[in-house]
């Protein structure tokens, strides 16, 4: 059967209000002049500035070597990992991971090696579980490589993984050889939320980046950074899987806007989250997940209607999300204001009480 992305229903009214992602933002007219009068070269030559003063600036914030610009942050997952793995070969990661759950399989298909889920409260494995998963070296077992975790955790709601955890993944993993991976497609949205800032946050992480195209508000690009050497491996599966581009500069001057004037406001973003979710919570029968960033997950079975159908209904009054694993998930971001999260609160009363 052919897969069918989603795509606008021209028999649906508007979209008005677009909780769906936080991809969804559209580049502000700040971030667009900035795009146009970028600097640009050949970044596949290593030569274009703007792309280079990008990398230079994620890595120094990161406290890394070197960094690439990639097109997505799915590129950064798929190669940053081939270059940890060998075919045969285990990384670890919990159940709900984007590299387990949302990446086609391509790891398995271009790497050869297997991603085992850990279970775990809200997106999150604890220290003592990884430690339980892992087993020495035979020749019967997979060879565990790498472990890998998500900061934020989408699917678990937004959740944060505290520095503690962090840091004892880091030490289990060094104890055990493991090299360690943070899909940072959230990270920043994590060091506002907990003012731990990011270079602090990815310390002890070997391969850590950061997605531009999210709650950041540009509409392409994700940086990967490790150590030099790391950085220069990775670059060659990104020329191999098409990632390498030509004046990327025009991408990569959204990327410093977004860093110069869209991070510390992704604390608006939570604060919206947190508005959307309590006013959800006093709706009887909808259940919600407290967030702790910008993504709410809730459930309004328990008020009589399916998640479907309230999404349905949602979206009959131009207010667009979806439903992700069996709740519905509203995001918040820079084209999402408070007044649009009271319009939306308003509609989900309307919608329980008629059913
Ligand atoms: C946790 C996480 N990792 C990776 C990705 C992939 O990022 P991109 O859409 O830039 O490929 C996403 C996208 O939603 C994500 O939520």
């Amino acid at each position: 059967m052919p897969f069918t992305p989603a795509r606008p229903d021209p028999s649906q009214p508007t979209v008005r209000i677009n909780l769906l992602s936080d991809t969804q933002t559209r580049p502000t007219a700040a971030m667009r002049a900035a795009m146009a009068s970028a600097e640009v070269g050949d970044e596949q030559v290593g030569d274009d500035p703007t792309v280079n003063s990008l990398c230079d600036r994620v890595a120094d914030l990161l406290g890394k070597e070197a960094a690439v610009f990639m097109p997505s942050g799915t590129m950064c997952n798929v190669a940053g990992l081939l270059v940890h793995c060998r075919p045969g070969d285990e990384i670890l990661a919990h159940r709900t991971a984007h590299i387990l759950s949302r990446e086609g399989g391509t790891h398995a298909a271009l790497g050869g090696f297997q991603i085992t889920g850990l279970d775990g409260a809200d997106g999150k494995f604890t220290p003592d579980t990884l430690r339980s998963a892992l087993h020495p070296r035979t020749r019967y077992e997979a060879a565990q490589t790498v472990v890998s975790v998500e900061q934020t955790a989408n699917i678990g709601g937004g959740t944060i993984w505290s520095k503690t955890d962090l840091d004892a993944i880091v030490t289990i993993a060094r104890d055990r050889s493991l090299a360690t991976h943070m899909d940072g497609a959230r990270l920043l949205n994590a060091c506002v939320a907990t003012g731990i800032g990011a270079r602090k946050m990815s310390d002890g992480w070997d391969s850590v980046w950061i997605d531009f195209s999210k709650g950041l508000g540009a509409p392409v690009g994700a940086v990967l950074a490790g150590t030099r050497d790391y950085i220069d491996a990775v670059w060659r599966w990104k020329q191999g899987l098409g990632g390498s581009m030509r004046q990327a500069g025009i991408v990569a001057a959204a990327c410093i806007h977004a860093l110069d004037h869209h991070v510390e406001r992704l604390a608006d973003d939570h604060a919206n989250a947190r508005m959307l979710a309590s006013g959800l919570a006093q709706i009887n029968g909808v259940v919600v997940q407290q967030p702790e960033t910008n993504l709410v997950f809730f459930d309004p079975a328990g008020a009589g209607i399916s998640g479907a159908d309230m999404v349905k209904a949602l979206r009959a009054k131009g207010v667009l999300l979806a439903t992700m694993d069996g709740r519905i998930r509203a995001c918040t971001h820079l084209d999402v204001t408070a007044e649009m999260i009271e319009e939306t609160l308003g509609l989900v009363r309307d919608i329980v009480r008629s059913v």
